[in-house]
């Protein structure tokens, strides 16, 4: 157990993102099992830049979705897609230029950084794309919010 294997509750009713997010954790698993089976870093090396390439592309999108419904959570979210990418590229350039450090362990610990941010920051902030109406009541608390200052 690696711990990347794809669960009922990360589901956010939204198809599209939920799509992205279980292809997010099998590429990582292949990364894993590449690793683990010993695989060269020629091997390796394109599994990884796979998984950077479409963590940058899947967090556009959602900041694209967020973005189209003005929703409120758009800067705090792009700020985390922003500080998480700024960690694993730091890791990657490490990796890309000492190869040995690349472990099962450094996967598993990226994975756990995605499965946090999936749980603790994409579920709330894709709820209110689900449901309209809790989306509509807080832009209206934050449009008054800006107001005030
Ligand atoms: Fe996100």
């Amino acid at each position: 157990m690696n711990g990347l294997a794809w669960q009922a509750e990360y589901c956010s009713g939204v198809e599209v993102i939920d799509q992205e997010h279980q292809q997010l954790l099998q590429l990582l698993q292949q990364l894993y099992e590449a690793i683990a089976q010993g695989k060269a870093f020629t091997h390796v090396e394109p599994l990884l830049l796979g998984c950077a390439a479409e963590t940058q592309r899947h967090f556009q999108h959602e900041e694209t979705l967020m973005a189209d419904a003005n929703h409120p959570q758009y800067l705090s979210h792009r700020a985390a897609h922003q500080n998480l990418l700024r960690d694993l590229n730091r890791l990657l350039d490490a990796v890309q230029s000492q190869p040995s450090t690349l472990s099962t362990t450094t996967v598993a610990t990226i994975g756990q950084l995605v499965i946090q941010h999936i749980c603790e920051e994409d579920l709330p902030m894709l709820y209110l794309l689900t449901h309209p109406e809790e989306l509509a009541r807080q832009q209206a608390e934050q449009l008054t919010a800006e107001t005030c200052f």
